[in-house]
């Protein structure tokens, strides 16, 4: 009798143990964990070495730049006469017109592409010069035609001198980290260091650490995420642009995927597989709900918020502030410090005009325009790094670049 209990048992744990194994290889084949991770090439350091020009070199490295909805909207035209020589252009087939109407974060994204391009500049013996708008402002009625036929910058590649530059490492670490922070505030010191970056007269940068005004931006961040959660359009547009497994990531190499969320290893795979299979675990509701509860982590634990403030509103002003956002992001990291922008509240969308008028009343004074808000602080972990695309499909194929 005892030895039948004992097969039966035996036979029950080895099915059991069959059954675990068909459901892990399930999950990991529909994650795709056997493919090659392509979307994380760009960031090996010996990426960028493979290409000749040195124009696609340094925009192999601004890629790597932070970028709204990580739709990495950026075009690059490489002058045919002068071969150091190149244009950026914003993409207006990667526009997220629900969330960012007016294109301003995705002018914010072209600066810090150009920032990196800058710092790669100076590590690889490139002096680059930065002309915005050299054919002229945006028609903003025509806003996607102009962004075809305008650049946003003009680049110009002048040799010299290699320099080792300390902000060139940092450039390969994630740019947003949305874990919680440790509690350590800046010291006098490291906010001196961070303050001193922003050397524009037109640009203001503020960072905020003391009690009342981290209650006050902590509820502004958290207000945003629910009303933005809230907003069916919104969160189709963000469901769009999900990748939910390898394969999908090889494919866009754009967008959201659960690294975003901090999620790797075995776990990624698991949830990527799970996804895959049972797409409506990731239904709107579960995806607003894990949205506002992790807003509510990170602000439960953020020792410190900034802000890039503009005088004006004008394109111009949008892409100098990404150049700074990026500059800081790098200072940041060498100082140890993470960031993460909760940009909810600076959006201008119907629903968000109570929260948006209120937070410019409070801390943009005279018509200026909070361009950046970002909590910072000491991580308590790492974060993944996110999908970035080949450079080569950033270029301009008319213009027949070579590699
Ligand atoms: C203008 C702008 C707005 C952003 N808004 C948010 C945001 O609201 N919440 C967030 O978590 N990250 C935000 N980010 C960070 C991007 O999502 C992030 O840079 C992108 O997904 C790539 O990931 P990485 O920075 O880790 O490389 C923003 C970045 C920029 C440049």
């Amino acid at each position: 009798m005892k030895k039948g209990i004992k097969k039966t048992m035996l036979l029950t744990l080895s099915g059991l143990a069959v059954l675990l194994i068909v459901v892990l290889v399930a999950l990991f084949s529909s994650s795709g964990i056997m493919r090659t991770s392509e979307y994380l090439e760009p960031w090996q350091r010996t990426y960028s070495q493979q290409f000749e020009d040195p124009r696609i070199r340094l925009a192999a490295h601004g890629l790597l730049a932070a970028n709204g909805h990580n739709m990495q909207p950026w075009k690059i035209r490489l002058d045919p006469k002068e071969t150091m020589v190149f244009f950026l252009y914003a993409d207006s087939d990667r526009l997220s017109k629900q969330v960012d109407p007016f294109a301003r974060q995705t002018m914010i994204s072209q600066g810090t592409f150009l920032e990196y391009v800058q710092v790669a500049g100076v590590e690889l013996g490139y002096k680059t010069a930065i002309e915005l708008f050299p054919d002229g402002n945006y028609d903003e009625q025509n806003l996607t035609e102009s962004m075809d036929s305008k650049p946003v910058a003009k680049v110009t590649l002048i040799s010299a001198e290699p320099v080792k530059s300390p902000l060139y490492s940092s450039m390969y670490l994630p740019d947003t980290n949305r874990a919680a922070y440790q509690k350590t505030p800046l010291t006098a010191e490291q906010l001196n260091q961070l303050e001193s970056i922003n050397t524009d007269k037109d640009i203001t940068m503020k960072i905020y650490q003391d009690k009342k005004n981290m209650e006050k931006l902590g509820n502004y961040a958290i207000q945003g995420a629910i009303i933005e959660s809230g907003v069916h359009r919104i969160n189709e547009e963000s469901a769009a642009i999900f990748r939910a497994n390898e394969y999908q990531k090889n494919k866009y190499r754009s967008g959201f995927s659960l690294e975003g969320q901090g999620t790797s290893g075995v776990m990624k795979h698991i949830m990527q597989g799970l996804i895959t299979i049972f797409p409506s675990i990731n239904s709107e509701k579960t995806s607003a709900d894990i949205f506002v509860k992790s807003t509510q982590t990170a602000i439960d634990h953020t020792p410190a918020y900034a802000m890039i403030i503009t005088k004006d509103n004008s394109r111009i002003e949008q892409v100098k502030s990404g150049m700074l956002y990026s500059r800081l992001v790098l200072t940041a990291h060498q100082l140890g410090f993470v960031i993460q922008p909760p940009s909810q509240v600076l959006e201008e969308y119907p629903e968000m005009k109570e929260q948006y008028t209120m937070i410019h009343r409070e801390y943009a004074d005279g018509g200026s325009t909070i361009q950046m808000f970002f909590r910072l602080g000491k991580p308590t972990r790492e974060f993944p790094q996110s999908m970035r695309r080949d450079v080569m499909d950033l270029i301009d194929a008319s213009e027949g670049a070579e590699k």
